[in-house]
């Protein structure tokens, strides 16, 4: 795998507002395969702000994990190729680029500095090691600490997390807890050193309703707690406007809408983020309608064009769309799209309205015929 080299963050002249905890730069990571080039993040930015939760969201395959894996060095690949910059301000106010530092540091600040939570907890968790031994070590790699010291942390961050008994059960091995539970788990491990910043790679999808609701809430009060940023991964947009302060759309490996929560959810601006908006269900009430979609399908990561990536799905689309579109907007709330501004809103109104005549799928397709 090739990484970038350059460590050296742009200073910010004259910046007035806190520099954030990651700043994210430009990352591209393609992958060379026998049927070609892969680009699975094509040019992401972003920002997380200190104490801040950010929302990610987007469709199977639009570059989450792989762009988070990225930021984690977690990609293994020899074919991977990886470029851009992720400069990270740990506790100690330094600031370093996650893609160029050594193995050896990133591991440093792997777990104490920046911890993970996968979808799936046994990708974490080793089968063979008790539960309590496994978060004792992750404590014991990073502190000068005994034993005994380190695993009556484990048992305390498991009774933190909501796991009765807790001085019994550092004890069991991860076969012994259910789904529930080893998500609990994996949450005490990533917490123990407190990290600043907890990245979430779907952490509920394979649990049911009233588990995902505690496992959130177990995130936010943590968060709360000791101040950490998080990055949260989701299909669901239910849960992003739970718990998210900022939300980031992401499209074929690109930014397409980014903004403040608020803004985002009541004045979204991407033709793509109106179809995500539209297909949470209503659960105020009103006519059962049937779920809208957006028809067809993202494009494949091997054939990037230069055009706005969402064009073949988006009946807007123009002849300025045959280039890429910038990110642009107001402030905080920026969004990759060619439409006039003013006209916006307006227009998804007006697909809003035909879906309601029609009772049926307010596709982008049909709506604005
Ligand atoms: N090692 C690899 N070699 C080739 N392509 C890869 C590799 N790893 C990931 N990809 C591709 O990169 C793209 C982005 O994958 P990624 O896992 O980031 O998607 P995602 O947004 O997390 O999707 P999901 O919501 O399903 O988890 C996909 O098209 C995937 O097939
Ligand atoms: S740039 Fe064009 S194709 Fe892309 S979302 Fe906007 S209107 Fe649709
Ligand atoms: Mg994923």
């Amino acid at each position: 795998m090739r990484w970038s080299t350059s460590s050296t963050p742009p200073s910010t002249p004259g910046c007035a507002v806190p520099e954030p905890i990651l700043d994210v730069r430009d990352l591209t990571v393609r992958f060379r395969t026998r049927r070609g080039i892969v680009t699975a993040v094509d040019g992401l930015s972003f920002t997380v702000a200190q104490g801040e939760v950010l929302g990610i969201v987007g469709e199977s395959g639009s570059g989450k994990s792989v762009s988070m894996m990225t930021l984690m060095r977690l990609i293994r690949d020899p074919n991977a190729s990886v470029t851009g910059h992720a400069y990270f301000r740990g506790r100690d106010l330094e600031v370093r680029d996650l893609l160029a530092l050594p193995e050896s540091e990133m591991r440093g600040l792997c777990g104490r500095e920046i911890a993970m939570i996968f979808q799936d907890p046994m990708t974490s968790l080793t089968p063979v090691y008790t539960v309590g031994w496994q978060i004792a070590e992750q404590v014991r790699a990073h502190e000068r600490v005994t034993k005994k010291a380190a695993l009556d942390r484990a048992a305390g961050m498991l009774g933190e997390v909501g796991i009765p008994d807790p001085a019994r059960r550092i004890h069991q091995y991860p076969h012994e807890f259910s789904g529930g539970m080893r998500q609990r788990v994996m949450i005490a491990m990533a917490l123990t050193c407190n990290p600043a910043l907890l990245i979430a790679d779907e952490p509920t999808t394979a649990l049911d309703v009233t588990t995902q609701a505690q496992i959130l809430d177990l995130i936010r009060r943590l968060q709360a707690a000791h101040g950490s940023s998080v990055i949260l991964i989701t299909h669901d947009m239910g849960v992003v406007s739970e718990i998210a302060d900022r939300v980031l759309v992401m499209y074929a490996g690109r930014v397409a809408e980014q903004g403040p929560k608020s803004a985002v959810f009541h004045r979204p601006q991407h033709p793509y983020t109106w179809g995500l908006l539209s297909s949470v269900p209503n659960t105020r009430g009103g006519r059962v309608r049937r779920l809208p979609v957006i028809p067809g399908a993202p494009p494949s990561p091997l054939e990037i064009a230069e055009s706005c990536a969402f064009g073949p799905r988006c009946r807007l689309r123009h002849d300025a769309c045959a280039v890429r579109p910038a990110l642009g907007g107001t402030g905080d709330h920026v969004d990759a799209c060619w439409l006039p501004r003013d006209d916006r809103q307006q227009l998804r109104l007006q697909i809003a309205q035909a879906a309601v005549r029609r009772d049926q799928p307010d596709d982008l397709e049909g709506a604005t015929q």
